[in-house]
């Protein structure tokens, strides 16, 4: 498998690590607008360095592709690398509308190419470890989560993109909320049928910096995210109660369990923890690519940008929105 990343940022390190780690995967190509991040990425591993996507597809030396760019640049980049016969695994979030996922997905399975969308959340060991856990039955069902995660969308703080809307296609909702939405409509086990949403534009940022969103799952599971720009300490913590017990999951020290008063760890978080989950996830694509089912359905991330685009709704109109009435408020 000869692997090609499209975009240089913050993780496409970790996504060439992972290739670098994988038997059977050479990183081959890399691609950026700026030919000193593309070459910082590709030259310890001897890929070859694009600054035009086009021209790295047309050239040949890629079967699959990473795109890692800018929220709304993911669908005419996943569209190309279909239309050249190249398999993508996409990052979070999908894209910016609906018909922009529709789209993706049309275009890949009509040229017969894998797509997966990049929720790392998935990969991550101590979700995992909680998954495990619940599916032994020793919590019981799980009722009630709180995902509640730190972010700074203060202006300068992050590369000025993330403030274009037409861009990023919004603030922290669009960025941190979709890992939120993803892990936690995960360990909920349903997807979300109604969703209540407030948020905040702090520091004269144009898109928010701040917001909670409230969602009734089809299971019955409610779902509280905070999200909360520039924290005196970062956070990133998932509280499930379950019918049994409670458990705490956090990336920088691992996942939690009380039952009746007795504490319990699942899972204690290492340095390495972050880099397995992008390498996990690479095998996880490639797999895929392979035949095999992937871990996070197309389905499920379409649901993620489905609920981003509710909570703006609900957040902008004060109403709750129902989602299975393609985001009509409810009465
Ligand atoms: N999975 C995760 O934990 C995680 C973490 C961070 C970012 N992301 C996602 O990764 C994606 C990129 O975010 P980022 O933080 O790396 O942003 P970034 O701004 O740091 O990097 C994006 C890169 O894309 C390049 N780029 C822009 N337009 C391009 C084009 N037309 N052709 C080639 N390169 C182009 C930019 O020059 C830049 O280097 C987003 O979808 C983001 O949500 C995921």
């Amino acid at each position: 498998m000869r692997l090609g990343i499209v975009g240089a940022g913050a993780v496409a390190g970790l996504h060439a690590k992972g290739a670098a780690a994988l038997d059977g995967v050479e990183l081959t190509a890399v691609c950026d607008l700026l030919p000193e991040a593309a070459a910082a990425v590709a030259e310890p591993w001897g890929a070859d360095v694009f600054t035009d996507y086009l021209a790295m597809l047309a050239a040949g030396v890629v079967d699959a592709v990473v795109i890692n760019t800018p929220h709304s640049l993911h669908k005419e980049m996943v569209l190309a690398a279909a239309a050249h016969g190249v398999h993508v695994l996409v990052e979070k979030p999908m894209a910016t509308t609906m018909a922009d996922c529709h789209l993706m997905e049309q275009a890949c399975a009509g040229a017969d190419v894998v797509m997966v969308v990049g929720l790392i959340q998935h990969f991550m060991a101590e979700k995992i470890a909680l998954q495990h856990t619940l599916a032994t039955g020793a919590l019981g069902q799980v009722l009630m989560i709180h995902d509640y995660r730190s972010t700074d969308y203060r202006p300068g703080t992050r590369p000025a993109w993330f403030f274009d809307k037409s861009i990023s296609g919004g603030g922290a909702f669009i960025n941190i909320g979709a890992h939120c939405l993803d892990r936690s409509l995960w360990v909920g086990g349903a997807p979300a049928t109604r969703i209540s949403a407030t948020t905040l534009n702090r520091f004269g940022s144009p898109v928010e910096t701040d917001g909670t969103m409230e969602l009734l799952l089809a299971n019955g599971v409610q779902l509280r995210i905070t999200i909360v720009s520039d924290t005196p300490q970062n956070i990133d913590e998932m509280l499930v109660v379950c019918e049994f017990g409670t458990v705490t999951v956090d990336p920088r020290r691992g996942s939690f369990m009380e039952i009746d008063g007795v504490r319990s760890t699942l899972h204690t978080s290492t340095p390495a923890d972050i880099q397995n989950a992008f390498t996990a996830q690479l095998a996880d694509f490639i797999a895929a690519v392979g035949g095999a089912e992937p871990s996070v359905s197309g389905q499920h991330a379409k649901h993620v940008v489905e609920l981003v685009l509710a909570a703006y709704h609900s957040a902008d109109s004060g109403t709750a929105v129902n989602v299975a009435a393609t985001l009509q408020p409810t009465q």
